[in-house]
């Protein structure tokens, strides 16, 4: 069976520095569903298919496998890589993950992906969704502005440059995006223990998680 905890939020949250943090302290396997929206973005992006070409993202589903070892996400059996973190691959992976058929078969793939595993599983809709049913379910949120700074020294540590005022109107936009999608948007689950990471510093939203699950 495994242990499932469910880590969501909002871009830029820091969900993912958390969700890595936790999973290796946990010793349980980490998966960034994020990487796979973004990892169909830019296979449809390669294809020359925009998100509106419902053929053509059909036709990408349909060839698509994912696999995950030693918490490493793979698409058609290549590793995926830092080449799903540009500026353009954010805004596309945004688009499709609005597409029913999208949602339905990468939801499919990370149940099979956490099933019998022990994981730890970020996005926006792993509690509400994907694995209601998760043992721990933690709502990672921050202010945008927080956010965008976040992810402005996220990206210049991969060697990504970029300017403040477009990541946070990016990151406003992919709010507004992610939130009022029709199917699976972005909100805490019932269930969720929601942080507001703004002044929190890292190691404190981990001792945090870390005492609500009863560890210490
Ligand atoms: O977490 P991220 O920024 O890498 O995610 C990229 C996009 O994928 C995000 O704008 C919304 C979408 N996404 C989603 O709809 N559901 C998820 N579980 C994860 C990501």
């Amino acid at each position: 069976m495994g242990m499932k905890i469910a880590i969501d939020g909002p871009a830029g949250s820091g969900k993912s520095t958390v969700a890595k943090l936790l999973a290796k302290r946990l010793g349980f396997e980490y998966v960034d569903t994020g990487a796979m929206y973004r990892a169909i973005a830019w296979k449809a992006f390669r294809s020359g298919y925009s998100p509106n070409d419902r053929p053509g993202i059909s036709k990408i589903i349909e060839s698509t496998t994912f696999s995950l070892k030693n918490n490493q996400l793979f698409m058609d059996g290549s590793p995926i890589g830092d080449e799903i973190r540009t500026s353009e691959i954010s805004m596309l992976s945004s688009a499709i993950a609005k597409i029913p058929e999208v949602r339905a078969f990468l939801t499919e793939e990370q149940r099979k992906l956490a099933a019998n595993r022990d994981v730890v599983m970020e996005g926006r809709d792993i509690g509400t969704v994907v694995l209601p049913d998760a043992e721990y379910k933690f709502f990672i949120k921050a202010s945008a502005e927080e956010r965008a700074k976040r992810r402005l020294s996220q990206l210049k540590e991969i060697g990504i440059d970029a300017e403040y005022e477009t990541i946070l109107k990016e990151i406003v936009a992919r709010d507004i995006n992610d939130s009022s999608r029709d199917i699976a948007p972005l909100k805490p689950a019932d269930d969720a223990i929601v942080i507001d990471t703004t002044d929190m510093p890292l190691e404190e939203v981990i001792n945090y998680i870390l005492k609500r699950m009863g560890i210490e």
